[in-house]
């Protein structure tokens, strides 16, 4: 253990990182000898998630190591997540394969991070039965994967290091991404809202806005190498910059990304009801990038259960928004995020769910199983409803959501609209996919060169969710 203590690494970020990708890139040098070696990495949940696996994968990439497809290689990594528990219950499964694909190949590095490993059950699980996981981080620190990554070559045994919180944000390291054409940016970290079934303001911390500058700074980057959209990334964006030394308000920084030269179009994800300001509705209206799309959760239609949620509005609040909204952006797509089952729910609440769900008519709608969370004010309710119950009204609700979408997605039949073609048909070559402003995708006859333009596609049919169409020229 004394060759832990590394005397000469710098103390400030990012340089002691750098310094440490550099330790690990000599050791790649010498370990694998005349050879890349492999990594592979598994994300699951969010676009949060999605987010961080680029950037350990930039920051693994500078290391020396290329990535593969399968399980096999000398580096894997599972970016977890928690907010529901059959997220959990895969990656145990996982888990149980990986060990015996390392009892062949010993010298396999198996790594754990994200919102799982924030649950100390779940790290005592690590430490008693899965002993054979290499390193273990959580969501603050993903930063460190190479310090992490040196301290497990020189122990040669468990790294775990879990940060309960963190207000640090460490800006200008490595980072790859899947699309030349379009790329996610954090705007902001963690959640205060802590509703009462969710697990994220525990695993993610409290709520963190990036410096604007450093948003503005690291887009404008983005876009002189290539990227034409921007997904910018938050567990709720509409409470941006409250906590800025200079604070600015959410409609303020899209403004500022607007003016971004080059850039084409604005995405962003995902908005609570409760703080949804008239000037972001506002500034929605007068753009001419940001897209023609509004997630917004709505967990419940009873406002009972809303009141029981710890949501802060109202059905009537809800419907009234969404009013608003539409008056204003006649064309927007709305989509949402429901939770059925959450405790003691009655057929009355759930009647309310889908009166909602016609009223709004969403364009598209995830909708969950309650799943409890240990830890969550939620968990602690003794639960009457048996879960055939809770299965019989999922079925229900789901049925209304699908209707609502197919009515919706039919609308556009006919139309010329503008897409980004993102890529090639998997089944065949002459087609390519793009996407809508209202996020809807188009397949259409064109070759891959086309991929990361905007070009006008006819919608000639619609196929549910999705539309068969033909460029226009
Ligand atoms: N059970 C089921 N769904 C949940 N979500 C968050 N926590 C839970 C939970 N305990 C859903 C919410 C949220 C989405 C990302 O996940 O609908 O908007
Ligand atoms: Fe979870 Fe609510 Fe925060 Fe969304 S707003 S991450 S549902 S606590």
């Amino acid at each position: 253990m004394k060759d832990l203590i590394i005397t000469d690494a710098p103390e400030k970020e990012p340089e002691r990182q750098l310094y440490f990708i550099e330790k690990c890139r000599e050791w790649v040098r010498e370990h694998y000898k005349d050879r890349k070696p492999t990594m592979n990495i598994k994300t699951f949940g969010c676009q949060m998630n999605a987010k961080d696996s680029e950037k350990i994968e930039g920051i693994l990439s500078k290391i020396g190591f290329v990535g593969a497809d399968d399980e096999k290689a000398d580096f894997v990594l599972y970016n977890t997540c928690t907010v529901r528990e059959n997220a959990n219950l895969k990656v145990y499964g996982r888990l149980g394969h990986l060990k015996k694909v390392k009892e062949k190949n010993p010298d396999m590095l198996i790594c754990l991070c994200g919102c799982m490993m924030q649950e100390n059950e779940v790290i005592e699980k690590i430490r008693k039965s899965y002993r054979f996981v290499d390193i273990v981080f959580g969501t603050h620190n993903i930063f460190k994967v190479a310090e992490l990554l040196y301290n497990r070559i020189v122990a040669k045994s468990q790294i775990i290091d879990i940060w309960k919180d963190t207000d640090m944000i460490v800006e200008n390291l490595p980072s790859v991404r899947k699309y030349s054409f379009k790329a996610g940016v954090n705007i902001m970290y963690g959640c205060n809202n802590f509703c009462t079934y969710c697990i994220v303001p525990y695993v993610r911390g409290r709520e963190r806005s990036r410096n604007p500058k450093d948003i503005i700074c690291e887009i404008e980057s983005l876009v002189k190498d290539g990227v034409v959209e921007v997904m910018l990334l938050g567990q709720n964006v509409n409470s941006y910059g409250k906590t800025l030394d200079e604070p600015m308000s959410f409609a303020e920084l899209l403004e500022e990304v607007e003016k971004i030269e080059g850039l084409k179009r604005i995405r962003f994800m995902t908005s609570h009801p409760k703080d949804l300001s008239d000037d972001l509705i506002r500034v929605m209206k007068n753009s001419k990038k940001i897209c023609n799309h509004l997630h917004l959760p709505l967990q419940s239609g009873s406002s009972d259960i809303l009141k029981k949620m710890n949501r802060h509005y109202t059905k009537e609040q809800y419907l009234d928004l969404v009013k608003k909204i539409k008056e204003n952006l006649p064309d927007i797509s709305l989509t949402t995020d429901i939770i059925v089952g959450f405790p003691n729910e009655t057929d009355q609440d759930i009647e309310e769910t889908i009166d909602v769900i016609k009223q709004v008519e969403f364009d598209s709608a995830f909708t969950f199983v309650y799943s409890r969370r240990t830890g969550t004010p939620a968990a602690k309710i003794v639960d009457t409803v048996p879960e055939s119950v809770v299965k019989e009204r999922f079925d229900k609700v789901l049925k209304v959501v699908q209707n609502s979408s197919a009515i919706n997605a039919k609308k556009l039949e006919g139309k010329t609209m503008e897409v980004l073609v993102e890529e090639q048909n998997d089944h065949d070559e002459s087609l390519v996919t793009g996407r809508l402003s209202n996020n809807l995708l188009v397949h259409f006859k064109g070759n891959k060169e086309l991929i990361g333009s905007l070009v006008n596609v006819k919608l000639n049919e619609c196929k549910g969710f999705y539309y068969i169409g033909e460029m226009v020229y």
